[in-house]
């Protein structure tokens, strides 16, 4: 089928390319066979063909489409107490609601409804590809992905590994190394077994929590199954906050991102979330390792009341994406990610107190642009995945979002430029706003 639309997606950090009523052709398998814009040659002959063989769509200058989102971090067991106890400590959060929580989730029953009624949600912010945690239970983990499977969306799933028996309560942790690493490698497996069972495909991920929750035996055996399953993905936690840094400080001498490594856990499928307290070491060591960080704006200003410096890390060669990270992030919108990320980058002040600095606030040149911060949602997210997602250009999936424009976005005159609509759209837009979400050339909203 075709779709012509007015359209706007990222070509680089800096830029967004609108389209003006582009015809979208989609294959069977769901990718985009070609794009054809109206200045080109074969526009209208090809218009023609497609209005006749009645296989033409056509939006009116009322609609817009952009790529569908990519949530590179998110804890779907911790739905169900999203918006609430963030005025916690992160390692009180833990302990006192999330671990509790997750450990819930052996209940196959409770597991199934929370985790369909948020990938549901998720797909109604127009979500496309999901980075999911799941919880410790290898059942429920797998359940997780064949509901994505089952409802469109792509997505990537972990099996929390937690087998450090001081850092972790007794209710909610592997009996030990080996029983992880057991687990992580049936669970892989699992999810090997229904990747293919939907168009849009669900991958297993490696996921040690964070170092804390690691014993230095289960995170050799999680890199050495890393090796073996080559190409598979792994996710953690990195330089979050500053008890979690502390801690791996004092652990093993070294940040985070050198821990991870020294277990061969960084690779060109790695991605971890925060890193708040990277250093410039820590940024070219995951650079050269093509790893990449989700960013998390909201739970970092929450848990970590820091900001990621995103420019440097990209002038670093650092790849960032974006992400809501579920519930240390309030909200399952990239919408609201993307406008903390915005409103965030213009607090980066160094820890310094603005007052102190002569009138000066914030710091020169850490703010990012909307520009920027689209591109972190979409195309740098696809670049973390290594997947053609996150564009709307020949050989990519046609994941896209269809946004109405009504009074949520006021329009009373012609704007001066095509960006700007888009711009007030992606700041203004609601739910009601994302009319249609489609993954993988299949319609899901
Ligand atoms: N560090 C370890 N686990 C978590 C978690 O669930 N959320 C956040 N924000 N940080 C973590
Ligand atoms: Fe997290």
């Amino acid at each position: 089928f075709a779709l012509e639309a007015n359209a706007y997606y990222s070509i680089s950090f800096d830029n967004v390319k609108f389209v003006e009523s582009g015809i979208f052709l989609v294959n069977e398998e769901g990718f985009i066979e070609d794009v054809f814009e109206k200045d080109s040659v074969e526009y209208k002959s090809i218009r023609k063909k497609l209005v006749e063989d009645g296989k033409l769509r056509v939006l009116d200058d009322k609609h817009f489409i952009i790529p569908g989102f990519i949530d590179l971090h998110i804890h779907a067991p911790q739905w169900p107490q999203s918006g609430s106890a963030l005025d916690q400590a992160l390692e009180v959060w833990l302990n006192k609601y999330t671990f509790p929580l997750e450990s819930k989730f052996k209940d196959l029953e409770f597991a199934s409804e929370v985790y369909t009624n948020f990938v549901k949600q998720s797909l109604k912010f127009g979500t496309t590809t999901a980075m999911y945690f799941a919880t410790i239970d290898v059942k429920s983990s797998s359940m997780l992905a064949k509901i994505c499977a089952r409802l469109g969306q792509r997505a990537l799933v972990g099996k929390v590994v937690m087998d450090d028996k001081i850092s972790n309560p007794s209710y909610y942790r592997d009996e030990n190394a080996k029983d992880s690493l057991k687990k992580t490698e049936y669970f892989i497996n699992d999810v090997l077994a229904i990747k293919d069972s939907c168009k849009q495909k669900v991958y297993p991920v490696i996921t040690p929590r964070f170092i804390p929750s690691c014993t230095d035996e289960v995170l050799k055996g999680l890199g050495e199954l890393a090796k073996e399953y080559k190409g598979i993905y792994i996710q953690s936690h990195v330089s979050e906050s500053d008890w979690e840094h502390s801690y791996v400080k004092e652990r093993f001498g070294i940040n985070d991102s050198f821990a991870l490594d020294s277990f061969n856990l960084l690779t060109d499928r790695t991605i971890l979330a925060h890193g708040c307290h990277l250093s410039d070491d820590d940024m070219k060591l995951l650079a050269d390792r093509s790893s990449s960080i989700a960013s998390c704006p909201i739970s970092n200003a929450y848990f970590a009341n820091a900001v990621l410096p995103v420019k440097d890390a990209i002038d670093k060669s650092l790849n960032i994406g974006l992400a809501t990270d579920i519930s240390g992030g309030y909200s399952p919108s990239m919408y609201t990610a993307i406008r903390q990320a915005i409103i965030s980058s213009r607090m980066l002040n160094d820890g310094v107190d603005p007052r102190l600095r002569s009138g000066k606030r914030g710091r020169e040149d850490s703010s990012l642009s909307l520009n920027n911060a689209f591109y972190l949602a979409t195309l740098a997210g696809g670049k973390a995945l290594k997947l053609p997602v996150g564009k709307l250009e020949k050989d990519y999936a046609f994941d896209i979002q269809i946004i109405k424009i009504d009074d949520n976005i006021p329009s009373f005159y012609k704007e001066k430029s095509n960006l700007d609509l888009f711009h007030k759209a992606i700041l203004l837009a609601e739910s009601t706003n994302i009319e249609e979400v489609w993954i993988q050339g299949n319609r899901v909203k």
